[in-house]
């Protein structure tokens, strides 16, 4: 394969959402949970639910098209890279799905899963596929429906609290395409598997012998996330700084130079104890949890989305974006708008 170097730009950001709105107050009536408490510790007003035939796959074909719809007519999508911690099935994974419902020829579809970094890790790999010739149009899609994954009673309040539904996509390209474009500048990863357990969904799984759901440990609720949430806070706020700073530095930028940091929402106080650790104001973070809570790998686009609609950016502008999450897994990615 030749090995050539073309700068990747995301185009076409689109978002969709599921149409049941979930208020704090509705969660405090079948969870011991308030308003007052979502809102102090986490920044969270509303999020979304799916309803009955809603799925992963629905979401992100429905923002998938929106974000094609805004490409010039012609342009062929050569692969998919769809990230979610929470497909339609065990497997396949749902890029096949979102290749199928879209009517694509038959393109490659990776599915990843990195979960709360699942869309830097997507990005990443498709820039890199960019740059190398490999494709020219690349659907980077993240997708969620955690709503039918999580315990949904005062048993698992710490975790029901925070995850909403949601789908965000992009189209990652070699040239600006239409409206806005983001040059992708850069971007840093990593992982920590040492703390796979501190966050995770272990069953069903094949690590289980002879069978790997039984009917004890869905009884238990071994079934649903679990969190061990002062570690993954304090990490996420470490890990976050330090792979911004880190990522700002290779490419000769400091964290004043910033315009924009759109981070992964995962708690509105994480991400304001960040910006504070890098030099930011308040007014330099876009912020979207208070709306949706964390739709994990689906949180970047949509953040991308909604910012573009409320015209956050400016031609010119660097972005910075960062995120953590189960793995742990962590990394940074920088733009620049076009
Ligand atoms: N409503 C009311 N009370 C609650 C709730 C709730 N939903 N959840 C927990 N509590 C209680 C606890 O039981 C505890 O009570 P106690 O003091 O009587 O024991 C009290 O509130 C404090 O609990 P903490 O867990 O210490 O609260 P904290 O301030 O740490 O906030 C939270 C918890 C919001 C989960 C926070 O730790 C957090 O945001 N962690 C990081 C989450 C994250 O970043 N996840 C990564 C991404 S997810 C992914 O990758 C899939």
């Amino acid at each position: 394969m030749p090995v050539k170097s073309r700068t990747p730009y995301a185009n076409s950001f689109a978002m969709a959402l599921p149409d049941r709105e979930i208020s704090n107050d509705e969660l405090s009536t079948f969870i011991d949970t308030s308003d007052e408490w979502i809102s102090k510790r986490t920044g969270i007003k509303k999020r979304y639910w799916v309803s009955e035939g809603t799925t992963t796959s629905s979401l992100a074909v429905e923002a998938a098209s929106k974000s094609i719809d805004q490409l010039s007519n012609g342009t062929q999508i050569d692969a998919i890279i769809a990230a979610t911690l929470s497909p339609d099935y065990s497997f396949p994974g749902i890029g096949v799905q979102i290749q199928d419902a879209l009517g694509l020829p038959p393109v490659p579809a990776y599915d990843v899963r990195n979960q709360c970094s699942g869309f830097l890790y997507a990005m990443e790999m498709g820039g890199a596929l960019i740059s190398t010739g490999v494709y020219e149009n690349i659907l980077i899609v993240g997708a969620e429906v955690h709503s039918t994954g999580m315990d949904k009673t005062t048993r698992g309040r710490d975790i029901a609290v925070l995850f909403g539904d949601g789908a965000g996509s992009c189209i990652l390209s070699h040239g600006k395409r239409s409206g806005l474009s983001f040059e992708l500048v850069g971007t840093e990863l990593h992982s920590d598997g040492a703390y796979a357990k501190e966050l995770w969904c272990e069953h069903p799984g094949s690590v289980l012998f002879p069978d790997r759901l039984t009917e004890e440990l869905v009884r238990e609720g071994k079934v649903f996330p679990e969190m061990n949430g002062r570690l993954v806070f304090e990490n996420a706020v470490r890990h976050m700084t330090e792979v911004s700073l880190s990522l700002l530095a290779k490419h000769g930028y400091g964290s004043s130079d910033v315009s924009l940091f759109l981070p992964h929402q995962a708690n509105l106080r994480i991400n304001t104890m960040v910006a504070q650790k890098l030099g930011l104001n308040e007014s330099q973070v876009f912020s979207t949890i208070q709306d949706y809570g964390n739709t994990t790998a689906a949180t970047i686009p949509i953040g991308f989305t909604r910012a573009v609609e409320e015209g956050a950016f400016t031609s010119g502008d660097l972005v910075l974006s960062a995120a953590f999450g189960s793995g742990f897994t962590w990394g940074a990615a920088l733009y620049r708008v076009v």
